[in-house]
């Protein structure tokens, strides 16, 4: 019997190994060497002047909120086919998510319609009414546009140069969730580092992993001291021990986390090569499947960086049906992405309803992740490319 094939794994080696236990002999588990070497490694993979190491990807998205100055009630324009930190990060400052559509191809946000909800915000009145959360219609749009906040989904850069626009018309920053894409390349230049701050996540299915782990990148030498006193409980650097300037968090990246991190941005290449590769082996062997659909790589896509395989099982085959046959078959699988604005606690606060934004939902419908890591094998993929063929022939 072969061992079970997990849904994703972390590619880790003896230099990771060796580099935990090494930070374990010291007596310095967090605030110390390890967490500036990770951060000057990654401010170099960037190209950005600056990176600020994190506990999560989420922890980067609340500071990046915070540094952009929105107030409760501004809006900030995200993507609803995204996972929930995304829009959670605008709510912790009690801003308004609003959320806008996505191109049906990517999955990331339309900058057409994006355009569209940015002037009908600034314009306010009856124009900014659609734009709103069910709930929020009818006590008037007062809210002030603060920031876009573009998802790249599944590692596919979102189509940046008309957000960029969009965000210099009425400026608003743009901070980029590029938690699941480090390394793709959108017309050459590297995802998260086209905004004002680009957030990442290290979490064990992430392209690297600090167990858990976040980094933000910025080139505003005034964000990254924010940002460096944000993660630690509102300290200035030049504070004197327990000195609190603001309001802080304890956001800080520990030693051991660090380490690891740094060891597996030192192999970003060879793990992102690890990734195409798995990838490669799914488009060849799903090229001729019926009914599923294979990812849609953008021609903006200079490179992409393989987060998840993500299909879309085409109807009359039901995406809920595939999934329990593959499970019946011992094949994990996910729905990817479920909808933010269909969770409940966004139903429940927000009034949304199914409708909303069709694009996303017919996403959320078809869409399914199959297993994928850059340690899968290739007897792997076939083994769930066949389980699949299987599944999508009885339908
Ligand atoms: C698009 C997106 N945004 C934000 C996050 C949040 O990252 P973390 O889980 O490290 O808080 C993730 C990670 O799962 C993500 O995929």
């Amino acid at each position: 019997m072969n061992t079970p094939i997990p849904m994703s794994a972390p590619d880790l080696t003896e230099a990771e190994i060796t580099a935990v236990n090494a930070v374990l002999r010291t007596s310095t588990l967090s605030i110390g060497p390890q967490i500036q070497a990770f951060e000057q490694a990654f401010a170099a993979y960037t190209g950005t002047s600056h990176a600020v190491g994190v506990n999560s990807g989420t922890s980067g998205l609340h500071l990046a909120m915070i540094a952009t100055g929105v107030q409760a009630g501004d809006y900030v324009i995200t993507s609803p086919f995204s996972f929930i930190a995304s829009a959670n990060c605008i709510l912790y400052e009690r801003a308004i998510p609003i959320f806008v559509d996505v191109d049906p191809r990517t999955g990331n946000l339309d900058p057409a319609l994006v355009a569209e909800a940015a002037d009908a915000l600034a314009a306010g009145g009856t124009a900014a009414r659609r734009w709103l959360p069910p709930r929020l219609r009818d006590a008037g749009a007062t809210g002030r546009l603060r920031a876009l906040l573009p998802v790249h989904a599944f590692g596919q850069p979102a189509d940046m140069d008309p957000l960029l626009e969009t965000a210099r018309n009425h400026d608003v920053a743009v901070i980029e969730d590029a938690c699941e894409a480090i390394g793709a390349t959108y017309k050459g230049r590297r995802a998260g580092t086209l905004g004002a701050a680009g957030v990442f996540a290290f979490y064990p299915n992430k392209q690297i992993t600090t167990g858990e782990g976040g980094m933000l990148v910025t080139d505003y030498q005034g964000w990254d001291a924010l940002f460096r006193s944000l993660r630690n409980q509102g300290r200035d650097v030049f504070d004197a021990w327990l000195n609190h300037t603001r309001l802080g968090y304890n956001y800080r990246l520990d030693e051991l986390s660090a380490a690891l991190g740094l060891a597996q941005i030192q192999r970003i290449e060879e793990l992102l090569a690890h990734r195409a590769q798995v990838a490669n082996w799914y488009n060849q062997r799903l090229a001729d499947v019926e009914l599923v659909e294979r990812p849609f790589i953008a021609p903006t896509t200079t490179r992409m960086s393989w987060f998840v395989y993500v299909v879309r099982i085409q109807p009359p085959a039901s995406r809920d049906v595939i999934m329990r046959r593959l499970a019946d078959a011992g094949i994990p699988s996910r729905p990817y992405f479920t909808p933010i604005h269909l969770q409940p606690f966004y139903r429940e606060t927000f009034g949304y309803g199914l409708g909303d934004f069709p694009v996303t939902e017919s996403l959320g419908e078809v869409s399914l992740a199959l297993p994928f890591s850059g340690v899968m094998r290739e007897e792997q993929v076939d083994l769930v490319c066949q389980r699949l063929h299987a599944a999508v022939k009885q339908c």
